[in-house]
């Protein structure tokens, strides 16, 4: 079964058809999903998933973007969420100064607390970083995510940045952009680290690998993508499907009694925390 690692459920764009759709993952070899929250409502929503579906689990955070939106009183609150027990990770959370918003002082405060959050907690982060490599790269490197370590989501940045993270014990997201025509970049890190550091992730419902380029995204993609990485790597389609599905449950540290049958019965299946 395939681990997807980093999707948006909650979005708008499933509104129509959420529940048929989450209802074909497990027949379609989709076994794990962590939905990633981007504020505290589609935090809440993620949650929300979680308990109704047992191969869901969700991540806590305030994207970049939405940062100047945060303050002691709702910190709290999403302090509250972090320690639910389907909540395997805080994020998704960074910096991101394409938009040249929230200021860059702004992003960087909320960023230093909520990785200090996620060190309080024991629980790994997921990055998002776009156009901020240094300035990402320092505060993990200050940080150190307290030895949690988390993952590098949507990994946009050079080879060599790549090899960094993995030095500190960070794993690399690899979604969509590594079937791009312009993914050379993408294809270099997945050259370049190795696959006991990769975490597959679609980020549906945004970056619909090649060749449904454009379209709608969700996790039913993920084999396009875990080929294009076994093209890359010359392994079989089959060990970068369980080397990164074990990769997803270390650092998400989810063990699970899972069992693919059982699941299709619609039994509830066992998974849990690493005490
Ligand atoms: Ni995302």
């Amino acid at each position: 079964m395939l681990f997807e690692t980093h999707a948006h459920y909650d979005d708008e764009a499933f509104d129509d058809d959420r529940e048929t759709l989450l209802a074909s993952m497990q027949e379609n070899e989709i076994g794990l999903i962590v939905n990633v929250g981007a504020s505290l409502q589609s935090t809440a929503a993620g949650i929300q998933l979680a308990e109704k579906y047992p191969f869901i689990y969700a991540a806590a955070g305030v994207h970049p973007s939405g940062t100047d939106k945060l303050n002691e009183e709702n910190f709290a609150i999403l302090k509250a969420q972090c320690l639910h027990k389907k909540v395997v990770a805080v994020g998704e959370i960074g910096l991101d100064y394409y938009w040249g918003e929230p200021s860059q002082e702004t992003q960087k405060r909320w960023f230093a607390r909520q990785l200090a959050l996620a060190g309080e907690i024991k629980k790994p982060v997921i990055i998002h970083s776009r156009d901020a490599a240094q300035d990402t790269f320092d505060m993990i490197a200050a940080h150190k995510a307290d030895g949690i370590g988390g993952v590098i989501h949507c990994f946009s940045y050079s080879a060599e940045m790549a090899q960094e993270y993995v030095k500190m014990g960070f794993y690399i997201g690899v979604g969509g952009v590594v079937t791009f025509k312009n993914g050379r970049k993408l294809k270099e890190v997945v050259e370049a680290v190795p696959v006991e550091r990769v975490l597959l992730e679609t980020d549906s419902p945004y970056l619909s690998p090649e060749p449904k380029r454009g379209q709608r995204n969700s996790s039913l993609n993920l084999p396009l993508i875990a080929k294009q990485i076994a093209e890359i790597k010359g392994m079989s389609y089959e060990a970068v499907v369980e080397i990164t599905k074990k990769n997803a449950m270390h650092m998400y540290q989810i063990k699970a009694d899972y069992d693919l049958d059982e699941c299709r019965q619609g039994n509830i299946l066992v998974h849990k925390r690493e005490e």
